[in-house]
C-alpha cells in the first residue's frame, strides 16, 4: 500500500513512524513533512491547505491512502477534494470537521445527541458577553468560536481579562467551568462503526504545576493508571457513538479520527471539546502503544469497512512524551536555532526512547528549530515511572538555545502505589 500523509508536525512524525513499521506499507510519503519525518518517509512539497494540489500529488504518487493530519486542511475541505478524485482518504469532510472548526457547531451537535458537556452561551455582542459571564461566575471560560491552535481559550478568575478576550473575538462561546482531571480519548470511525483507542492525558499549560498560558500541548502519557477501567466503554456509549450517529443523521457523516477532550468531574464525565484529527502530543504516546499495524485500520475507516476490523491490540507498556518548545512559545517563538544531541539519543536511547520532530527543518548539515513546539521526545517503559525516566534522560541530551520543557509530565500518575 502506498500512503501519503499530509502535515509536518510531531503528530505526522508519529503517524509516519508507525506506518513505516507496517509491513503492508510499500511506499510512504509525507507532504510537506519536516527534518525528522524525512528519515522515515519521502518528503514532497505541497500547500497542505490546497485540496487540488494535495489531490494532484496523491494521483501522481499513485497513493492508495491519504491521511490528512492537521485540522486546518480538514476544515478547508482537503479530504473532500481527495475523496472526490476517488482516492481513499483518512479524515473527515470540511463540513464534519466543523465539529472542531466551530465550538458553537460542536455544542449544537452535542445538545442534539444528548452528549454531556458544559452548559454554554454563544455570544456576539458585549451585552451577551456580560450576561453570560455573570450567569456562570468565576472561574470564567471564554472560547473563540473558530480554530485557534489550542490558544483561543481563556480560563481565568479575572472578569476583566475574560471580558477582554471575549470582545476580541467575533463570536465566542462562554461556558460553565468544569472541575476535574482531563482525559483525551481518540476513536477511529468510518461514520458508522466506532473503534476507540487508549486514553491519554495531555498537559496544556506551558509551565510546571499547570501554571502559565495554554499551549498546543507540552507533553502526554498513556495509559492512565488512575482512571476508571470502564471509562472507555462509558465514553463510547455516552459520547463517541451518539456523536457519530448524530452527524450521520444530519447528512454530514464523520469519518476519520474523532478526538474527545473530556473532564472527569464529580458529576460525571463531560466533553470539553471535540477535535477532528489525532491530538498532538497524545498521538505520540497512543501510537507508541498500538501493536496492530496502523495502515489497515486507517484504510478500513477511509473505505467504510471498519466493521470488519479485528479488535486492536495494545502493548502493556506505558508511554510518555515531553515537548521541547522554542524560546518565547506560546507567544511568537524564536526559530532558526540549531538543535544538537539528536544523534546521541538515536545511538544511546533507541529503541525505547526516540525524538519525534514537530517544528524543524534542515539547514545544510544541521537541523534547526522552525516552530513553537520543536521536538516531542517519546519513550516507552514497563510502567510510567520507567517511561518517564527514559524520556527525560533523552531530553537531557538535546541542546537547543533558549528552549523550554516541562519537568513534571506524568509525574503524579507515575507514583507507584
Ligand atoms: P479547548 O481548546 O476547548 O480544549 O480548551 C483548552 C483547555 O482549556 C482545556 O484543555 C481545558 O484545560 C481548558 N478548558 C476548556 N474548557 C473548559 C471548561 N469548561 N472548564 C474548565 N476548563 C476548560
Ligand atoms: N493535545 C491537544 C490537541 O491536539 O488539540
Amino acid at each position: 500500500m502506498k500512503v501519503l500523509v499530509i502535515g509536518g508536525g510531531a503528530r505526522e512524525h508519529a503517524l509516519c513512524r508507525s506506518l513505516s513499521l507496517d509491513p503492508d506499507v510499500s511506499a510512504l510519503y509525507c507532504a510537506p513533512g519536516n527534518a525528522g519525518i524525512s528519515e522515515v518517509a519521502e518528503l514532497r512539497p505541497v500547500d497542505a491547505l490546497d485540496g487540488d494540489a494535495v489531490t494532484a500529488l496523491a494521483t501522481e504518487l499513485g497513493a492508495d491512502l491519504v491521511v490528512v493530519g492537521p485540522e486546518a486542511p480538514l476544515v478547508a475541505g482537503v479530504a473532500d477534494a481527495v475523496r472526490a478524485a476517488g482516492i481513499p482518504v483518512f479524515g473527515p469532510s470540511g463540513e464534519a470537521a466543523q465539529l472542531e472548526g466551530s465550538k458553537a457547531f460542536a455544542k449544537d451537535v452535542m445538545a442534539a445527541a444528548g452528549v454531556p458537556t458544559a452548559r454554554s452561551y454563544v455570544c456576539t455582542t458585549p451585552e451577551e458577553v456580560d450576561e453570560a459571564l455573570d450567569a456562570f461566575g468565576a472561574p470564567y471560560v471564554v472560547k473563540d468560536d473558530g480554530l485557534a491552535a489550542g490558544k483561543g481559550v481563556v480560563v481565568t478568575e479575572d472578569r476583566a481579562a475574560a471580558r477582554a478576550h471575549a470582545l476580541g473575538c467575533d463570536r465566542v462561546v462562554i461556558e460553565e467551568y468544569l472541575d476535574g482531571p482531563e482525559v483525551s480519548l481518540f476513536a477511529i470511525t468510518d461514520g458508522v462503526t466506532v473503534v476507540p483507542l487508549q486514553p491519554a492525558q495531555d498537559f496544556k499549560r506551558a509551565l510546571d504545576g499547570d501554571e502559565g498560558p495554554n499551549t498546543g500541548g507540552m507533553g502526554a502519557y498513556s495509559p492512565l493508571p488512575w482512571a476508571d477501567p470502564k471509562l472507555v466503554d462509558e465514553v463510547m456509549e455516552l459520547v463517541l457513538q451518539p456523536t457519530v450517529d448524530e452527524l450521520r443523521h444530519r447528512g454530514t457523516p464523520f469519518s476519520g479520527l474523532l478526538y474527545a477532550g473530556l473532564a472527569i468531574t464529580g458529576r460525571g464525565t463531560r466533553v470539553i471539546e471535540f477535535n477532528a484529527r489525532f491530538g498532538d502530543p497524545e498521538t505520540q504516546v497512543v501510537l507508541a502503544r498500538l501493536r496492530t499495524p496502523l495502515a489497515g485500520v486507517l484504510l478500513n475507516a477511509a473505505n467504510g469497512t471498519l466493521d470488519v476490523q479485528p479488535p486492536l491490540r495494545w502493548s502493556e507498556d506505558a508511554a510518555v512524551t515531553v515537548v521541547i518548545a522554542s524560546h518565547n512559545y506560546p507567544e511568537t517563538p524564536r526559530t532558526g536555532d540549531v538543535i544538537e544531541g539528536l544523534a546521541e539519543v538515536a545511538a544511546e536511547d533507541a529503541p525505547d526512547a526516540y525524538v519525534l520532530h514537530a517544528g524543524t527543518r534542515r539547514e545544510g548539515d544541521s537541523v534547526v528549530s522552525a516552530g513553537g513546539r520543536v521536538l516531542s521526545v517519546t519513550a516507552t517503559g514497563s510502567d510510567l515511572a520507567q517511561a518517564r525516566e527514559k524520556a527525560y534522560k533523552a531530553v537531557a541530551r538535546i541542546r537547543l538555545d533558549g528552549s523550554q520543557h516541562r519537568t513534571d509530565i506524568a509525574a503524579k500518575a507515575a507514583v507507584r502505589p
